[in-house]
């Protein structure tokens, strides 16, 4: 069995220290496999959000795969986005922008969705371009049949009816239709809000904010814990009150023949 616990849109810069010595009391009890971080790590990609992220992941004592968001480029700041948008990211943060993490139960692929400039008007919109999608199928050909399989970018790749106006990472379809049966949770964040969906026999799960203060009304922080293997997924949200992280619901996911399906 792999335990995941999945944290996302931390933003430092407008992180509550105390949730922050939260979570790594929380995550001390979850003792993770793996730790996914889905993006905006910072609020406006400054030099001391980045260092104050890398110091939180230096204290991290669990292995951790991140990618970023649209809030890790500059956005007041034309030229380093346009010219050196992942500089600050690979020093502070890591070499890579899609790692990857395998080991004999599971393989996590990243995806970097954020774009420094964009057709659409809006920048922060998400994009997952062909290119990334037939690296990850070709990842996941070689990847055994009993490997639990996780994607993980920070935009959506579905949106729950209330959030329909943000929107959807582009090309989502195609690509979702591509990862069908191959590709068993994807996990993001972006929207500050925590659900989980199957769609097209995928489950796609999203963590709210776990750090910042930029809460949706009537949220507070949350993160997530994935337990399972490739038959059978619990999802456990953990959310912040009374000055620490608990259990606050669990949904229970199955794979059959055509897919994922939610236990009810
Ligand atoms: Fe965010
Ligand atoms: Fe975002």
């Amino acid at each position: 069995m792999t335990t995941i616990a999945h944290i996302s849109d931390l933003h430092f810069g407008c992180e509550a220290p105390m949730v922050r010595e939260g979570l790594l009391e929380a995550l001390h009890q979850v003792n993770p496999d793996l730790v996914v971080i889905s993006g905006d790590v910072t609020q406006q990609a400054k030099h001391r959000e980045f260092q104050a992220a890398h110091a939180f992941l230096a204290a991290l004592p669990y292995p951790h795969l991140i990618v970023p968001g649209n809030h890790d480029l500059a956005e007041n700041n034309l030229p380093e986005r346009l010219l050196f948008p992942w500089k600050k990211w690979r020093h502070y943060i890591s070499r890579e922008l899609e790692p990857v993490k395998q080991d004999e139960d599971y393989v996590a692929i990243g995806i970097n969705t954020a774009r420094r400039v964009s057709l659409h008007p809006d920048w922060s919109r998400g994009s997952i371009s062909r290119l990334q999608v037939a690296r990850i199928q070709r990842q996941l050909r070689t990847t055994p049949e009993t490997s639990l399989r996780l994607l993980t970018a920070h935009h959506p790749f579905w949106l729950p009816p209330l959030f329909a106006h943000r929107e959807l990472v582009k090309r989502s379809q195609p690509a979702l239709q591509a990862f069908q049966s191959q590709v068993d949770i994807i996990l993001s964040g972006h929207v500050h809000l925590a659900y989980a969906q199957v769609t097209q026999g995928v489950i796609v799960s999203h963590a709210g904010t776990t750090l910042s203060n930029r809460l949706l009304l009537h949220h507070t922080n949350s993160f997530n814990v994935i337990r399972g293997d490739r038959e059978r997924l619990s999802l456990e949200l953990m959310e912040w009150g009374n000055q620490r992280f608990r259990l606050s619901s669990q949904q229970v996911f199955r794979r059959r023949d055509d897919g994922w399906h939610q236990q009810h």
